[in-house]
Order: C-alpha cells, then sequence, then structure tokens
C-alpha cells in the first residue's frame, strides 16, 4: 500500500495555503502533514480555529482545546485511557459525544523512541469497496449503544459513506452475541489489513478526517516522554 499518494505535505512557513488545507481535509482520501510546526499551545489553536472550529473540552489543558496525549500517572493508575501506554486499536474518536468532530490534529512535541508510538490510519473509501453489499446494508441498519448514543457504524452523508467506530465503547455498553462478537472480529481483521503506519517526527502537525478514517496506534514504554499534543475540530463541509 503506498502511503504517500494519500499524504498532502506542506512545511510550516508564510506561503502555506490554509485554503488548500480545507480543501484537502475535505476530499476522501487524504491526511494533511504539516512539517515543522511551532511546538506550542497558542499557535496550535490558533492555526485550527483559523481552518475550523475547535472542540474545548474541560479536561483539556487549561480548559481549552488542546489535550497532552502523553503516559500520566495519579498513585498507581493511568488519569485517563488516552494518558495510558496502550495500544488504541483503530477506531473513531467522540463516538458517545452528541455530535462527533468531522476532523482530528495531531502536533508531535515529542516523539517515542524506535517503533513505539507509532500511529495508524485506515481509509474507509478503501474498506467500502472489499465489502458485500449484505455487510454494508447490515452496518448501515444495526444500531449500537454508543454510551448514551445510539449509532450504526455506518451511516451516509451527502451521498458519502461515514463511519463511527470504537469496539470499546461498544463493547461497554451494548450486549454483545458471540455471532456479532465473530462479525466485528472479522471487521477488525479487515480494518487492520487496510491500515498502514505514520511515525510522527517532532513538529509534525498530522489533520486527518474523524469521520472518513480511523485511527489508532501502538502500545509505548511506560517510561516515555512521548508528546503529542491533540486538537479534535470541526471543517465547514457545506461551502
Ligand atoms: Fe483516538
Amino acid at each position: 500500500m503506498k502511503i504517500l499518494d494519500w499524504l498532502t505535505n506542506y512545511n510550516f512557513d508564510h506561503n502555506l495555503s490554509y485554503s488548500c488545507i480545507v480543501e484537502d481535509l475535505k476530499k476522501k482520501n487524504t491526511l494533511v502533514l504539516i512539517e515543522n510546526f511551532p511546538l506550542c499551545d497558542n499557535d496550535f489553536q490558533f492555526f485550527i480555529d483559523t481552518i475550523g472550529v475547535s472542540i474545548i473540552e474541560n479536561r483539556n489543558n487549561n480548559r481549552q482545546a488542546v489535550f497532552d496525549v502523553k503516559v500520566a500517572r495519579q498513585n498507581s493508575f493511568f488519569e485517563s485511557i488516552a494518558n495510558s501506554n496502550l495500544a488504541f486499536p483503530l477506531h473513531t474518536d467522540c463516538v458517545d459525544f452528541n455530535s462527533i468532530p468531522n476532523c482530528i490534529a495531531f502536533l508531535c512535541v515529542e516523539p517515542a523512541s524506535l517503533k513505539e508510538g507509532t500511529n495508524s490510519f485506515m481509509f474507509l473509501n478503501n474498506v467500502i469497496k472489499q465489502l458485500s453489499e449484505n455487510t454494508i446494508q447490515e452496518l448501515l441498519n444495526k444500531k449500537w449503544k454508543f454510551r448514551n448514543q445510539s449509532r450504526s457504524i455506518l451511516t451516509i452523508e451527502d451521498e458519502q459513506y461515514k463511519i463511527c467506530y470504537d469496539r470499546i465503547t461498544m463493547e461497554s455498553f451494548s450486549e454483545i452475541s458471540k455471532i456479532e462478537i465473530d462479525k466485528l472480529n472479522k471487521l477488525d481483521e479487515l480494518f487492520e489489513s487496510n491500515s498502514f503506519n505514520i511515525k510522527l517526527k517532532k513538529g509534525d502537525l498530522i489533520l486527518f478526517r474523524n469521520d472518513l478514517m480511523l485511527h489508532g496506534r501502538n502500545g509505548i514504554n511506560i517510561n516515555s516522554n512521548r508528546l503529542i499534543k491533540r486538537i479534535r475540530f470541526n471543517i465547514d463541509l457545506k461551502t
């Protein structure tokens, strides 16, 4: 699988075209990578608010838009799953929100060593081609509980398939039969076989669609200094 076909590269400088970046994000199969981005919360938030509308959450830095994804423990417990050293299987973010943000940005401030903490991605568009019509219908029709939200894994919006998938949340809030587990396992295998890895380096800012892609990462050492700053945001898809 050729990653470069789907990676739109920019360098952070005065020529950076914000409108081009928004147009890239509107496409189905594009990941946007901006290299040499400043490692500062204010610059990060200002940039995202220029191309879209960031999601403010209480647990973020200063209750604003930036969240530090790093290993953080209080006593012997991780502060949250995002603050653990665990691997994250391919998923959608914010599946239990009233409105799921359509984009995510990761700014790499401190990469993990060697092969640790590698990000993985998967384009829904590539997977759809490999699903039978029956399976697509099932994924469109069957509703799953994502905490207080009832949603299907696939939806169609503006004649485009969109995905909402987070198996940990689904299995936590839905009663799932053995047959359904087998189907989800097969789906996971298909997602994995269509995924590719990107190892971010310091100053890399990666932007991607949360409704058209799944993302994950492999595990990291519990003592790792890896620091990824994250902003979830919405771009206007109607204009
Ligand atoms: Fe995530």
